[in-house]
């Protein structure tokens, strides 16, 4: 049996853990988890003849619940106050690895240990540095995620099959000229979503867009940012500093009717609070009608049982675009910005 620890918003536990059981039986590797509510995490017990075979089988990228995975090593407790680096040293061996980090659930009482994770960083990257225990090329991730400072677990990712953020989370600055911080949700769906070699062709300047459900702002700001030019769909007022860039104009339209005069639109966005279901075939429409080339749209979940409810959205989405005839691809994820609600990305490949 193998343990792996899966990292996910607090709250999301029971969703993340829904998840993993569904992905892990697709792939026919059985195993339970253990959570509890709001602990920003979950343990996957899982029987593997190989170690480390899970991360074979599943991509993260497409679990959507999951931040970050780690296959647990071992888990220290009551490590002695005045040496807690010896017998995490023994633990690591003579392994190498190509980085180190020290991670913590992300929940309030998980912050309260960031000092001292940010402290214990020091002597542990030199310990491993002496040894010569950290290479650069190395594709093992060494984790050490960290309840107080004398209980840690310790495990390793792969780096082509994590995330590169420390803690899976990727952080923003709040740019202080954007109308909502609904703006952080689309800055990190582009960063998510889009290699960054590929910005210069998909988000490049000059493209259009259209904003379904823009006001007041955030999400055209974004796109604003990137000097293309913008169609906002909404009832509500947009931010007056955005009208001023002369890169939008306001249509105040029901964006399930809004309909695009050519076909010159890139990009639809869309962040309207409605029915997942709804909004999923609506962006279905626009991609198969080649209204646009790719769309980032937000599901809202509301409700409990999030994970199955999204199952049913995207397997009717699924099911709507195989009749197209056409080839896509549908990613989804759970970003750090998102709430009771996910982001997509849907494009024509
Ligand atoms: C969460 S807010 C969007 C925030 C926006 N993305 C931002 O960053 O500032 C949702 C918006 O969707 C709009 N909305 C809801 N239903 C709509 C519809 N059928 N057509 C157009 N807009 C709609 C609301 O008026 C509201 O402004």
């Amino acid at each position: 049996m193998s343990i792996y620890v899966l990292y996910c918003r607090a709250g999301f536990e029971k969703d993340c853990a829904a998840e993993i059981q569904a992905r892990s039986t697709d792939v026919e590797m059985f195993g339970f988890c253990r959570l509890k509510d709001n602990q920003g995490f979950v343990e996957f017990e899982v029987s593997e003849p190989e170690a480390g075979l899970l991360f074979k089988k599943i991509k993260l990228r497409d679990l959507v619940f999951t931040r970050q995975w780690i296959r647990l090593i071992e888990k220290l407790t009551d490590l002695p106050e005045k040496n807690r680096l010896s017998p995490i040293l023994d633990v690591i061996a003579d392994n190498k690895y190509g980085d180190l980090r020290l991670e913590y659930p992300d929940t309030n009482s998980g912050k309260e240990i960031a000092n001292f994770a940010k402290k214990f960083t020091v002597p542990l990257r030199q310990a491993l540095k002496q040894k010569n225990q950290l290479k650069d090329k190395h594709s093992k991730i060494l984790h050490l995620f960290l309840f107080d400072s004398s209980n840690i677990w310790i495990g390793i990712s792969y780096q082509s099959n994590n995330s590169p953020w420390n803690m899976g989370i990727q952080r923003l600055r709040f740019p202080s000229k954007a109308p909502s911080r609904s703006t952080l949700k689309l800055e990190e769906a582009f960063h998510h979503f889009i290699p960054k070699d590929e910005w210069q062709t998909r988000l490049a300047s000059g493209l259009q867009a259209v904003d379904l459900g823009a006001a007041p702002g955030g999400w055209t700001y974004q796109l604003v940012q990137q000097s293309m030019m913008v169609i906002a769909i909404d009832n509500g007022p947009m931010a007056e500093s955005l009208m001023e860039t002369g890169q939008v104009r306001h249509y105040r339209e029901d964006g399930f009717k809004f309909e695009p005069k050519k076909n010159q639109i890139y990009w639809l966005v869309c962040d309207m609070v409605e029915k997942p279901d709804r909004v999923g075939q609506l962006m279905c429409k626009w991609v198969m009608n080649s209204w646009c080339k790719e769309a980032i749209f937000n599901l809202k979940l509301p409700m409990k049982q999030r994970f199955q409810n999204l199952e049913t959205v995207r397997n009717a989405m699924l099911e709507t675009l195989y009749t197209s005839g056409k080839q896509f691809r549908l990613e989804i994820k759970h970003l750090y910005h998102d709430r009771e609600e996910v982001t997509c990305l849907l494009r024509m490949v």
